[in-house]
Order: C-alpha cells, then structure tokens, then sequence
C-alpha cells in the first residue's frame, strides 16, 4: 500500500506540480536591400571585408527570421504563447519595418549601424524582447538567416 502511495504521490508531483520547460519556434520571412560599409574604414577595405555586399548601389536579401520563445506548457491550453500572438508581434515591430525596405536607410532602429546580420539580430532582440514579454513568454533566442551559408543566432544578454 505505501507504494502505491508513493507511486501516486509521485504521479501527482509529475502532472500537478512540476512545469514542462519548452522552446517554441516561430519563422518569418522579409526581403530587404542593404550596404555593408563601415565609414572607420577605407573604400578599399570595405570592399576587402564585405567583398560584394559593399556595393554602394545596394543589393537585396531573402532573410528568414526564426524566434524561439521559452516558457512553460498552459495546463489549461496545452500551449506556452499563442502563436498568432506571436506571429503578430513579429510582424508588427519587425517584419511590416524590414520587408521590401532599404535596411541602410529607412528602418529606424537600425539608423547609423552597419547592417550586418549580426547586428540585425541584435537590434531586433532589443526590439522583440519587450514585446513578447507582454505575452508572458521569455524570448530564448534569434536566429536570422541572410544566404543558405550565412546565418547568426543570438540569446541575449547574459
Ligand atoms: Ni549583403
């Protein structure tokens, strides 16, 4: 009888008690045209370092954006955000900014950055991580994809 008590117990514990941890994945898409240059250096080493990207006519990218939020599995809805909620967001503050926009010269949290992948990715952090917190989820990382051999990951600050 004492272990099926503690089996029960146990059992309890597992359903009742304890939080499921985990990460949930939204995708999203934009295409933009930017410039990698940076005025600390010469045309030449702009050119050295970002190689075709420095174009000063511009070129374009498919990005795809992936947003991983972290948080606890809702008893009552089997979910941990709700992921029109979150495709919302991102499409609010990040994607209708970014889509079909020169990221150089038309976004403004990226005014006077060299628009690299990664510090797209960080701006986008500083921007998204207030806005999925509303949502009571906890924004775990970025990954921001600019080529299929290109990509950076982000997880915040420390
Ligand atoms: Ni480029």
């Amino acid at each position: 009888m004492l272990i099926i008590r503690i089996v029960y117990l146990f059992h309890v514990l597992v359903t009742e008690v304890l939080f499921f941890m985990v990460y949930l994945t939204r995708r999203e898409r934009f295409n933009s045209a930017h410039r990698l240059f940076s005025p600390e250096l010469s045309e030449e080493e702009n050119y050295k370092l970002y190689g075709k990207c420095a174009n000063p006519n511009w070129h374009g990218h498919n990005y795809e954006l992936f947003v991983t939020v972290k948080g606890e599995v809702n008893k009552k809805t089997g979910v941990i955000v709700n992921l029109k909620d979150l495709s919302h967001i991102v499409n609010e503050h990040i994607i209708e900014k970014l889509d079909h926009k020169n990221l150089n010269v038309e976004v403004d949290f990226l005014t006077d950055k060299i628009v690299s992948t990664e510090n797209i990715i960080i701006e986008i952090w500083k921007v998204l991580e207030p806005e999925v917190a509303k949502v009571n989820a906890k924004l775990h990382k970025l990954k921001l994809i600019e080529t299929e051999n290109n990509f950076a990951e982000y997880y915040g600050e420390d």
